[in-house]
């Protein structure tokens, strides 16, 4: 009897247990995101790709982090509200897996990116990226040098019209003198 009692207080614990990991379950936020790192170029958009689940509508928040802080760059919940950040209006994309679009970088937006996620149990959970936005240097050269062609092409129609004015110059000039010519003969001639 006591032996059979043994087994049913075990029993109990094991379906207590069972039953406690179940809610666990049912109550965790899972948060997936394949990459962490991303490197864009000033002007270029980059997406935040995380797939949210939990029990129930979850809150989305994103917050940005640099050496100046931490600010919020916008909160929602899928088909329920989405608040974004007056610094941000205009530049973000928010998705209902969570995932968040950042249009037309900025040299500032380098940093660490945070999305906070929150069931309606008030369970939490985060996620950190890393982005770097880097100058477009190429791009500058590549201006630097179509003007220096443009100018150079410039300089050398200017020197051609010089040329060719110069040449004509010298052409009416000689013109001139032949139209002279005859009236100089003449003048010279008559003393002979
Ligand atoms: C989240 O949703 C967007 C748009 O539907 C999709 O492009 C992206 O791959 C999703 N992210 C993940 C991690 O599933
Ligand atoms: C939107 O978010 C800002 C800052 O996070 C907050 O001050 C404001 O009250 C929010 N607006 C709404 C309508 O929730």
């Amino acid at each position: 009897m006591w032996h059979f009692r043994f087994w049913d207080v075990q029993d109990v614990a094991v379906f207590l247990s069972i039953t406690l990991y179940m809610c666990h379950l049912a109550g965790a936020i899972s948060i997936n995101s394949s990459q962490r790192n991303l490197i864009r170029s000033v002007q270029e958009d980059v997406f935040f790709s995380v797939d949210v689940t939990c029990s129930g509508v979850p809150t989305i928040q994103w917050s940005f982090m640099s050496g100046e802080g931490s600010r919020s760059i916008g909160t929602w919940q899928p088909r329920v509200f989405t608040n974004i950040t007056e610094d941000y209006s205009g530049r973000v994309e928010t998705y209902e897996n969570g995932s968040m679009g950042l249009l037309d970088l900025r040299l500032q937006d380098s940093g660490y990116y945070v999305v906070s996620v929150e069931d309606p149990a008030g369970n939490s959970q985060d996620v950190g990226f890393v982005l770097k936005v880097n100058e477009v240097l190429y791009e500058d050269l590549q201006y630097l040098s179509v003007t220096a062609i443009a100018l150079m092409f410039v300089a050398g129609l200017l020197m051609l019209t010089m040329w060719l004015l110069h040449k004509a110059c010298r052409r009416i000039k000689a013109w001139r003198r032949r139209k002279q010519m005859p009236e100089n003969d003449a003048t010279e001639l008559q003393p002979l």
